[in-house]
């Protein structure tokens, strides 16, 4: 397996929070459970755990993040945002993940509300927030960031639903690229005006104007996907005609 070069890395990086403390680890169950712990213990913001392998990787409502060792990227950043700002994160990362593709390939993802990120009608990388908070305070937040990067996508759990940067360009990209251009941008994202983030977020999402179907706890909404509101909500139009806005939630487009 070839191991990340994380002094690469290093050159290529122009933040200053962001990823100026890596915890590199061949295999782990989950980045996440391991960034809560360092978090926990007072680790700085900016600080990224990053593995070669997950044995238990997560993804949103519970599923599976199939991570296959040395061929794609499973990172989790610790944030210490102000409370107000845990929402804002679900536009910043899946936007930071896009310029970062962007700046390394040709490609041109999109998003699926509120956090996939695609090509095409596939999911190139997935996003996962989580926060931690006591009382009103908000202790830290977790960021964490599946990205299919030199992964042939033949795990037939996923074959049909994810891409990877191989699949969409037929050739290897450097991990170390994507992982600094990635990092790069989320520091950029999180400290751009907030109306820059919501735009770019928003005229990358591609639900807007479909018609979707929309799971929240363990209901099914069918609408159309009006429009997104300042705080990331989507705003979906009911057949009775009344427009309802959603925090969270699981889209299908029904194309
Ligand atoms: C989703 O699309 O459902 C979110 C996927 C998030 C996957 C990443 S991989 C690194 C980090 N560790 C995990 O266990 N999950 C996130």
């Amino acid at each position: 397996m070839t191991e990340l070069d994380l002094a690469a890395v290093e050159r290529l990086l122009r933040t200053e929070e962001i990823g100026r403390r890596i915890n590199y680890l061949a295999t782990t169950s989950s980045t996440m459970d391991i960034a809560r712990g360092e978090a926990a213990g007072g680790a700085p913001h900016g600080a990224v755990v990053i593995a070669e392998e997950q044995t238990a990787g997560r993804g949103r409502f519970g599923r599976r993040w199939v991570s296959p060792a040395g061929k794609n990227l499973y990172l989790t950043l610790v944030l210490r945002p102000a409370a107000g700002r845990l929402r804002a994160l679900s536009m910043i990362v899946p936007l930071a993940v896009c310029r970062a593709v962007e700046a390394v390939t040709r490609l041109r993802p999109v998003i699926k509300w509120p956090n996939d990120v695609l090509v095409g009608d596939r999911k190139l990388a997935g996003v996962l927030i989580e926060g931690e908070s006591s009382g009103s305070e908000l202790d830290y937040a977790l960021a964490g960031i599946g990205v299919n990067v030199n992964d042939p996508v033949d795990d037939e759990e996923i074959a049909g639903i994810a891409t990877s940067l191989l699949r969409e360009l037929g050739e290897e990209t450097s991990r170390e690229a994507v992982l600094a251009a990635l990092l790069n941008e989320l520091e950029d994202a999180y400290y751009a005006p907030t109306d820059d983030v919501h735009n770019g977020w928003r005229s990358r999402i591609v639900t807007l104007g479909q018609t979707v179907r929309l799971t929240f706890r363990d209901e099914a909404y069918e609408g159309t996907a009006e429009d997104v509101d300042d705080e990331g909500s989507l705003i979906l139009r009911l057949p009775d005609g009344t427009r309802r806005t959603f925090e969270a939630g699981e889209v299908t487009l029904r194309r």
